[in-house]
């Protein structure tokens, strides 16, 4: 068996400076082809130079997969599209990420219970939570109450990922904690008094409950939107390598904790052009129902020369791996608009949302540079059709990604062969001279 994988074995030859090495090629269960460079200067002295690791693999998973070209987005071989066709719900597709396949009824139940128990904070952390300014930014309260909310158990702050029980404890706390953060902050922010959440109520309904109860009235969230909210949790619960989760793997591979490593994931969601997007999407259909500009100039800023500092980028538009519509955002707009005609209701910004797409899709700079809507185009729109406040959008998705940090903090530990994530650079400074002090 070894000896007929060693003949199938694929090289390609680098030649350089007189010195040969065979590349060995790595090939993905989908057909991607990568050259595996871990020998390259050791052997011949070269590093490789990739800004922003655009064509670089850090690692090899099998959590989520995507094509970008084709528009394709699979969680553990699952097409997103039949996952949400058919109703799977958010805590579910936590545990197919983290641990490899739907749950079972039994372990369905189990989880459901973990999540109950793990729900309420500590209530050391109300004193968190009242050390912060009012209209603190809730991305940066999620991040630091996430590690603080962990030292209150020491314990899980040494997980040994090959523990599946622990790891099932571990992985509902922080999903369960996440939301009630969440939750919190918002109610901080607001000056409302803190909601405990209720045992009764699933993940989403109690998220809804938390959020917009107050002690002398009770919500209930109908149906459609926990479902519609279920919807946005699934579509955001991983996405490989972005940004925020090579971030929780470069951290995690010092040996760091879940709990710090997710926090520094959320400090990188929370950026414009990763995470953010989703609230400056919102920001941008405002200014243009403002009529403080149109979508005509907005899409003719784009091609401003570089330079110019009335060139813009599209928030919600383009996306490293898609070069096709990214088939979140496609799910996202069918979503909101069925919601808000269920609902009854209208949105302005969504009519100014669609005029933005099919203008930018007709334009010829869209069309080359291959630009389409990402998934934070619509579901922005879609939290406002939920009443999710504008501030709190990107705490929505850290509360989905979660599920996928878990998964993948997960999969690195068990993984033999990761290593320390340190990649090197080019020195560009100037050469050694004499301090002249
Ligand atoms: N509007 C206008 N031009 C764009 C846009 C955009 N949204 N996105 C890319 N381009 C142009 C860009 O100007 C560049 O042209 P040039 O080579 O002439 O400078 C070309 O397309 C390639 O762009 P890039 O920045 O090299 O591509 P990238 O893969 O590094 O960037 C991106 C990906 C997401 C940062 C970028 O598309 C962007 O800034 N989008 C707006 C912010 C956004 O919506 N972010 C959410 C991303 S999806 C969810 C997530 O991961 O969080």
């Amino acid at each position: 068996m070894k000896r007929s994988q060693r003949e199938e074995k694929r090289f390609a030859r680098l030649e350089i400076e007189g010195k040969v090495l065979d590349l060995p090629i790595i090939e993905g269960t989908e057909g991607e082809k990568a050259l595996d460079i871990s020998r390259l200067r050791r052997e011949i002295g070269y590093i490789t130079y990739d800004p922003g690791y655009a064509d670089t693999a850090s690692c090899t998973s099998s959590i989520t997969y995507v094509d970008g070209e084709n528009g394709i987005l699979r969680y553990r071989g699952y097409d997103i599209d039949e996952l949400t066709a058919r109703g799977v719900k958010f805590i579910p597709t936590a545990w197919l990420l983290i641990f490899g396949e739907l749950p079972t009824t039994d372990e369905r139940e189990k989880f459901r219970e973990l999540l109950t128990t793990q729900e309420l904070l500590h209530e050391g952390m109300l004193k968190f939570f009242d050390s912060l300014p009012p209209h603190g930014d809730p991305m940066a309260i999620l991040s630091a109450a996430v590690q603080c909310s962990s030292l209150y158990n020491p314990e899980f702050r040494s997980l040994e990922p090959h523990d599946t029980e622990t790891t099932m404890v571990v992985a509902a706390k922080l999903l369960s904690k996440v939301r009630t953060i969440a939750a919190f902050s918002y109610k901080k922010a607001i000056g409302e008094p803190f909601v405990y959440p209720n045992p009764e109520l699933d993940y989403c309904s109690n998220f809804l409950h938390m959020m917009y109860s107050i002690p002398n009235r009770i919500y209930q969230a109908p149906r459609m939107v926990s479902d519609t909210l279920n919807l946005f949790l699934v579509l955001h619960a991983d996405h490989e390598q972005n940004c925020s989760t090579s971030t929780v793997r470069i951290v995690g591979s010092t040996k760091a904790n879940l709990f710090d490593s997710v926090s520094a994931g959320i400090s990188a969601l929370s950026g414009p052009l990763h995470g953010g997007a989703n609230i400056e999407v919102v920001r941008m259909l405002e200014k243009i129902n403002n009529k403080e500009t149109t979508v005509h100039a907005l899409v003719e800023s784009v091609k401003k020369p570089e330079k110019s500092k009335d060139r813009v980028r599209l928030s919600g538009f383009g996306h490293r791996i898609y070069k096709n519509y990214d088939p979140r955002a496609r799910i996202l707009k069918k979503e909101v608009c069925k919601l808000l005609r269920s609902m009854g209701e209208r949105d302005p910004l969504l009519d100014v949302a669609i005029e933005l797409e099919e203008t930018a899709l007709q334009d010829s700079f869209f069309q080359e540079n291959r630009i389409f809507p990402n998934v934070d185009f619509y579901s922005g729109l879609l939290l406002r059709a939920i009443k999710i406040p504008l501030n709190m959008f990107t705490v929505m998705f850290a509360i989905a990604r979660t599920a996928g940090w878990i998964a993948q903090w997960r999969e690195e530990e068990l993984d033999p062969s990761s290593r320390l994530q340190r990649p090197r650079q080019i020195y560009v400074g100037p050469s050694q001279r004499n301090c002249p002090i």
